[in-house]
């Protein structure tokens, strides 16, 4: 019987697996890059009584998505690949939107949050992917977002005063 031939890649990973999971790590990178220019946005056209605390906020946000975006696109090329580099295609393979012209502090930090939403949401996607290819550097390199992510949610939603429990 003739078994398929298995084509790997220079670090040993299944070359087939790995080009899906490079198809989700360049949807993640382009969401997070318009939602690292959103924070932007909302750093600066943001007004109220809020606004020293909140600027100061976005501005941590935006760094520590700055270093993400920079840890995505590294590994893609780890894994062979090239990372979406041009705001054109970052565009045509967000799902998140662009948020101009808001300045009110609760209309930035929700915005905040439905960002964060899908971002945890795509990269919680791309784990199985990941693993069934046996990519454990993207696997843990997710899992350390999510996990990041997910507690500035929580964050957040106390700033708006929601505890985030189910209404029911
Ligand atoms: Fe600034």
């Amino acid at each position: 019987m003739k078994t398929a031939m298995i084509e790997l890649n220079r670090i040993a990973l299944d070359s087939k697996k790995t080009k899906k999971t490079v198809k989700h790590l360049n949807e993640i990178l382009s969401n997070y890059q318009i939602f690292y220019q959103n924070l932007r946005g909302f750093h600066w056209n943001l007004l109220g009584h809020h606004f020293f605390s909140l600027h100061v906020k976005f501005e941590e946000l935006y760094n520590e998505a700055q270093l993400n975006i920079d840890e995505i696109a590294e590994r893609i090329l780890t894994l062979g690949h090239t990372p979406l580099h041009t705001y054109e295609d970052y565009l045509k393979n967000s799902t998140i939107k662009v948020h101009k012209n808001v300045s009110d502090e609760v209309k930035s930090v929700e915005g905040v949050i439905s960002g964060y939403a899908t971002l945890i949401k795509k990269e919680r996607e791309t784990l199985p992917i990941a693993g069934n290819a046996d990519d454990e550097g993207t696997t843990d390199m997710l899992a350390g977002f999510i996990k990041t992510q997910e507690k500035t949610v929580w964050m957040l939603s106390a700033w708006l005063g929601s505890n985030g429990k189910s209404k029911k």
